[in-house]
C-alpha cells in the first residue's frame, strides 16, 4: 500500500473512531444541575464546588445526575489571542481547576457560551471564535456546552450550531452539546443531527403558568426525541420556592414522562426534605432514563385533565394523569383499557392484558391493589398520579 494512502486510511480510523464516541453521549436525558435559575450572574468558584459537593452528599449523584454546568457570566474578555478569559475574581484557580475538582468527585463538568457576538448576559461569545473556544473547552476538560442564541443578528441557527458542533468534534473530546436556540427556529426539525438537546421554548420560570404553559407546548414533539438527541424544555426549578410541592411533584414527573434533561436549578446545599422526595424519586426518574428513549404522547386530551403515555423498555409503560385546572376532579380510570393503550396505538399484535402487569404508584410508592380494572381517583387541583405497568 503507497504510503499516503496508507496515512489516509489511518486519519480516517481515527475520525471514525472519534466520531463513534460522540455517538455515545447522551444515550438517555443528561442529568445534572446548572446555575442559572436560582443564581443567575451569581456565580463563583465556591458556589460550584459546593454544588459539587452538594450533589454527591444529597445522593443526587447516587441516583444519575452528574452534569455540574456554569451558565452565564463566568466570561469577562478575549486576550490579544483571541482567548476566552473567566473572572478572575470569582473564578480565582481558572476553570481547568474547577472542572480537575468536579472530576475528582466523580461528576462531569458543564459550561455555557453562545452562539452570538455577545452572550444574552453581555459577556463575550463564540461567534467567530468556534474551533479556538472548543480547543480551550475540550482543555479545560468541558464534558458538556449549553450554547445559547442573543446577539446573533442575521446568523442563521443550524449553520451556526453546526459549526460549533464541528469545532467540537475537532478538540477530539465528547462534549453535550446543548442548543439553547429557544424554538423560535423549530430547531427539532434539524438540530437532531447537530447537538443532543435543543430548547423547545423561552425561558422558564418559577410558577406554575409558566411551568404548565411550557409543558404544553411540547405535545407535538414526541417523535423528535430519542437516543442521543432530546427536546429540552428548560431546566427545573424545583425547590426554587415559587411553587407549591404538589405542583413541583407535577413539574417532576411532567418532564420525567417527556424524556426531558433533567437539569435542577435550585440550591443543592439546602434542600428540604420535600425537594429531596421529588429529585431523588427514583422511579420517576427511571421513566425519564428508560433505555427506549421515548417522549410520553398526550393519549387523551380532555383540556385540563389529560392522560400522557410513554412506552417503556420491557413493553412496559407509564401513564400520567394530569390535572391542571384548579378544581378538584374525580375521574374514572379504567386501567384495562390503559393496558391496552400501545397495542391500540402501535398496533401491537396481541393486546396486553392487564392481569399480565403490576400497576404501582410512582408517587405513594405501592402496587395498586384493583379490586376491579376501573377506578375513582381523586386529582386534586395541580396534580398528577403517575402510575407504571409492571410486567409480572
Ligand atoms: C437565556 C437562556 C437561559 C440562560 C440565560 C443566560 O437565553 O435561555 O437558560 O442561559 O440566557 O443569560
Amino acid at each position: 500500500m503507497k504510503r499516503h494512502v496508507l496515512i489516509v486510511l489511518i486519519a480516517f480510523l481515527f475520525l471514525a473512531a472519534n466520531a463513534q464516541k460522540f455517538e455515545n453521549i447522551a444515550k438517555t436525558p443528561p442529568m445534572g444541575w446548572n446555575s442559572w435559575n436560582k443564581y443567575g450572574c451569581n456565580v463563583s468558584e465556591s458556589l460550584i464546588m459546593g454544588m459539587a459537593d452538594a450533589m454527591v452528599s444529597s445522593g443526587m449523584k447516587d441516583a444519575g445526575y452528574e452534569y455540574v454546568v456554569i451558565d452565564d457570566c463566568w466570561q469577562v474578555a478575549r486576550d490579544d489571542n483571541g482567548e476566552i478569559v473567566a473572572d478572575n475574581d470569582r473564578f480565582p484557580h481558572g476553570i481547568k481547576y474547577l472542572a480537575d475538582y468536579i472530576h475528582s468527585k466523580g461528576l462531569k463538568f458543564g459550561i455555557y457560551s453562545c452562539a452570538g457576538t455577545l452572550t444574552c448576559a453581555g459577556r463575550p461569545a463564540g461567534r467567530g471564535h468556534e474551533y479556538q473556544d472548543a480547543l480551550t473547552y475540550a482543555h479545560w476538560g468541558v464534558d458538556y456546552l449549553k450554547y445559547d442564541w442573543c446577539n446573533t443578528g442575521t446568523q442563521e441557527p443550524k449553520s451556526s450550531y453546526t459549526t460549533m458542533r464541528d469545532g467540537l468534534f475537532a478538540a477530539h473530546r465528547p462534549i453535550v452539546f446543548s442548543i439553547c436556540e429557544w424554538g423560535s427556529n423549530k430547531p427539532w426539525e434539524w438540530a437532531g443531527a447537530v447537538g443532543n438537546l435543543w430548547r423547545t421554548t423561552g425561558d422558564i420560570d418559577d410558577s406554575w403558568n409558566v411551568m404548565i404553559g411550557i409543558f404544553l407546548q411540547q405535545k407535538d414533539l414526541a417523535r423528535y426525541a430519542g437516543p442521543g438527541h432530546w427536546n429540552d424544555p428548560d431546566m427545573l426549578e424545583v425547590g426554587n420556592g415559587g411553587m407549591t410541592t404538589e405542583e413541583y411533584k407535577t413539574h417532576f414527573s411532567l418532564w420525567c414522562m417527556l424524556a426531558s434533561p433533567l437539569m435542577a436549578g435550585n440550591d443543592l446545599q439546602n434542600m428540604s426534605p420535600e425537594t429531596k422526595s421529588i429529585l431523588l424519586n427514583k422511579e420517576i426518574i427511571a421513566l425519564d432514563q428508560d433505555s427506549l428513549g421515548k417522549q410520553a404522547i398526550c393519549w387523551r386530551d380532555n383540556g385540563d385533565y389529560q392522560i400522557w403515555l410513554k412506552i417503556l423498555s420491557n413493553n412496559e409503560k407509564a401513564i400520567c394523569l394530569l390535572n391542571s385546572s384548579d378544581e378538584k376532579k374525580t375521574v374514572l380510570v379504567d386501567f384495562a383499557l390503559l393496558a391496552q393503550a400501545k397495542a391500540a396505538r402501535w398496533g401491537a399484535a396481541s393486546p396486553l392484558k392487564l392481569e399480565n402487569f403490576t400497576v404501582r404508584d410512582l408517587w405513594d410508592h405501592k402496587d395498586l391493589m384493583l379490586k376491579e380494572s376501573s377506578m375513582y381517583i381523586d386529582l386534586l387541583p395541580h396534580t398528577v398520579k403517575v402510575y407504571r405497568f409492571i410486567k409480572k
